[in-house]
């Protein structure tokens, strides 16, 4: 697939949630759900983690990662209510390989609104023209592995030292969907 960029538009998970575009008006959610130290703990984002990040992020940060072609960051909406995050990273467009990263807000959490998210963004990267999709994960994170396996993703092995997170390096599963997986 030639470098792209992905559209700026909604993905209607069910009548209640959606994903929607990071974009200025998501500037308190973010700030008030990155306070939270299990997000901390397993993604390494600024410490402390401040408004004036959150309204750069959202208002400008998102938008140049997106028309850039770098990804695309989502907020997962309860309705109009951001309760998580999802993108699009590390995408290789010229070996139709991309990543998808995540987290919740702890409120959100323990309902499968994760795991639907996920699946979600895998089809919607296949159906893009993508023929592998990967969720690279610290080895100690229990939750977010739960999320790879109810979305189907398989555990292909372990990239040593390959993440830096607050606490240190760490060893992160590789986890992938492909499209032959379907076809199984
Ligand atoms: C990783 C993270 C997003 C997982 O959140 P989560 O709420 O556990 O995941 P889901 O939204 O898929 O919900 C799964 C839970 O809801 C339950 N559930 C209820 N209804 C469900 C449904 N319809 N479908 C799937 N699961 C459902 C599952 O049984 C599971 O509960 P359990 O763990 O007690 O078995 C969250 O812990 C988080 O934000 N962590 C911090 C950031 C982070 O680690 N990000 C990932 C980095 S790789």
């Amino acid at each position: 697939m030639d470098k792209g960029v992905f559209a700026n538009e909604t993905v209607t998970l069910t009548e209640r949630y959606s994903l929607q575009p990071i974009a200025r008006q998501n500037a308190d959610a973010c700030f008030a759900s990155c306070q939270d130290p299990d997000i901390h703990r397993w993604l390494p984002l600024p410490q402390p983690y401040t408004r004036a990040f959150a309204e750069e992020w959202c208002a400008t940060g998102a938008e140049e990662f997106r028309s850039s072609g770098q990804g695309i960051h989502y907020a997962i909406c309860d309705g109009d209510t951001m309760v998580g995050c999802i993108s699009f990273k590390n995408v290789r467009w010229r070996e139709d390989v991309v990543e998808i990263g995540y987290w919740l807000d702890a409120s959100a959490r323990g309902r499968g609104l994760a795991t639907g998210s996920v699946s979600a963004l895998a089809d919607v990267a296949f159906a893009r023209g993508f023929e592998r999709v990967e969720l690279r994960i610290a080895t100690g994170n229990e939750l977010s592995i739960g999320v790879a396996e109810r979305a189907g993703f398989v555990h292909e092995g372990v990239l040593r030292s390959a993440g830096i997170i607050h606490g240190g390096r760490v060893d992160l599963g590789m986890y992938s969907r492909v499209t032959a997986d379907t076809a199984r």
